[in-house]
């Protein structure tokens, strides 16, 4: 007998009256006056669920099938029938249904069927994917990764898996977490501490610097892994742990690493929209109403591009006072995505001492080849500039910013080594999963969110 999901159900690769086999879980159970049981079962496949009907011939129906609740893990054979049911397109006759596993005391079962709020939910890591909503939330995001992989295969990039574990800080700035051996933790061991070399490694907070590296020789390179910050900002939008994709290309300035950004985005949504449309239409019709339009956005490239000293004007012509040189603050941000322009929105050319160090020098010297793709509710989802690669310019950055140029030794060799101009950028993948959603905090985005306090997982 052939096992199937039921997302072949729904896809429609299972022929009328034909007999499977499925695998899942209760979602809920009915009872007919009758004496039939309706189960409806979800296995994780897409957001549909499947009735199974149940007749009371089953030999375990008293015993075993009767206690079934929300959870029980069962399989079951049966003929595969249309549904009379309006909202349901098809129904399982159940021949034969085996129980797995009963769930312990169902009234003290976390993920009952009744609403929970996202925050209650949150202290069940463990449980929240089988909830209707996190398991779209799990597709979508694993359709995010794929659209993300397949875009780079497209276009000729060589995927690099860059360290995890590094000796440099990419960012210049202090949110790295540092590496011990837990023997050293445990015991505050001498003999340990003694061996120097154990003790100059981070957690990465980037790739971006190894990464140029590969782009010296390969041209086209991306990395897609986990980063790290340690910074102190309990906010919707910040983890502590979380997933970012850097792209970096040689021969491309700041121009056409904005392009490849924006055909990423559109390439992204397309993606989704193409192969999850049934969690959309889920999602659009249970929580959030402007799902689609805001994947038309990026699909159509609606955005608006501006430069940061622009930014400054229209500021303090809307009444918000910001001087050239200062960080425009979370509020103003808002206020110029959410409220002034409604769609995504493109700065660019900051000035050099709002940036890392590596990003290119203007012919200004003033600001710095930039740019920050803002979206709609979320904020900052990518981040990036044209390089320095000119090594005079370079080292004085890194006496600016108060750097030892020393541990920088194989970036500035890059600049010794036919050096050339070159762009890259950041991508939050949480952040953009956010968007896509339409979710409120970045929480809800990752599936063991780290954040400051405590973690179990
Ligand atoms: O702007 P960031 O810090 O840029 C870099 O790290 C560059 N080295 C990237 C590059 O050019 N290769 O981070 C990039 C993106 C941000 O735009 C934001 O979307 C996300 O990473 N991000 C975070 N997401 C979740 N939690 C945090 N604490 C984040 N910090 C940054
Ligand atoms: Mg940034």
């Amino acid at each position: 007998m052939k096992t199937f999901s039921i997302k072949d159900i729904f896809d429609n690769k299972i022929k009328i009256n034909t007999e499977i086999k499925i695998y899942g879980w209760v979602r809920s159970k009915r009872d007919s006056s009758i004496g039939i049981s309706f189960i409806d079962i979800f296995d994780g496949s897409c957001a549909n669920i499947l009735q199974i009907v149940v007749k009371p011939y089953l030999s375990n129906y008293k015993n075993k099938i009767t206690k079934l609740t929300s959870g029980c893990s069962i399989y079951v054979i049966g003929t595969l029938i249309f549904s009379n049911r309006k909202e349901q397109k098809y129904e399982l006759i159940s021949k034969k249904l085996k129980v797995f596993g009963f769930v312990k005391h169902p009234d003290k079962y976390p993920i009952s069927l009744k609403k929970h709020t996202f925050e209650y939910l949150r202290k069940f890591s463990h449980l929240r994917p089988r909830t209707k909503f996190f398991g779209s939330v799990s597709r979508i995001r694993n359709s995010l990764f794929n659209a993300i992989n397949n875009f780079f295969c497209k276009e000729n990039f060589v995927w690099v898996p860059t360290p995890i574990i590094t000796g440099l800080n990419t960012e210049g700035s202090g949110a790295m977490f540092k590496v011990y051996p837990y023997d050293f933790c445990k015991d505050n061991n001498k003999s340990l501490k003694k061996k120097k070399f154990f003790f100059n490694y981070f957690l990465t907070v980037s790739g971006q610097l190894t990464l140029e590296t590969y782009a010296s020789a390969l041209s086209k390179v991306y990395t897609f892994g986990p980063v790290f910050r340690s910074e102190n900002s309990n906010t919707k939008i910040h983890l502590s742990e979380f997933w970012m994709l850097e792209v970096e290309a040689y021969f491309y300035d700041l121009k056409k690493i904005i392009l490849l950004s924006k055909n990423i985005l559109q390439h992204i949504s397309k993606y989704i929209f193409k192969n999850c449309y049934s969690e959309i239409k889920f999602l659009e019709k249970s929580f959030n109403k402007n799902i689609i339009n805001n994947l038309k956005d990026l699909m159509t490239l609606n955005f608006a591009e501006i430069d940061y000293k622009d930014v400054i004007k229209l500021l303090n012509k809307l009444g918000k006072s910001i001087s050239f040189g200062e960080d425009i603050s979370s509020d103003q941000e808002k206020y110029i995505v959410n409220k002034y322009f409604k769609k995504p929105v493109i700065i660019k050319n900051f000035p050099r001492n709002l940036k890392a160090f590596y990003m290119r020098n203007n012919s200004d010297n003033i600001t710095v080849a930039s740019m920050d793709i803002f979206l709609p509710k979320v904020g900052e989802v990518i981040g990036g500039s044209q390089r320095e690669e000119r090594l005079k310019f370079l080292d004085k950055k890194f006496l600016e910013f108060n750097l030892n140029k020393k541990k920088y030794w194989w970036y500035r060799d890059l600049r010794k080594y036919g050096t050339s101009f070159h762009s890259g950028f950041g991508v939050g993948f949480e952040r953009l999963l956010c968007y896509i959603i339409g979710l409120d905090n970045i929480r809800e985005a990752s599936p063991f969110p780290k954040t400051l306090g405590k973690f179990d997982y």
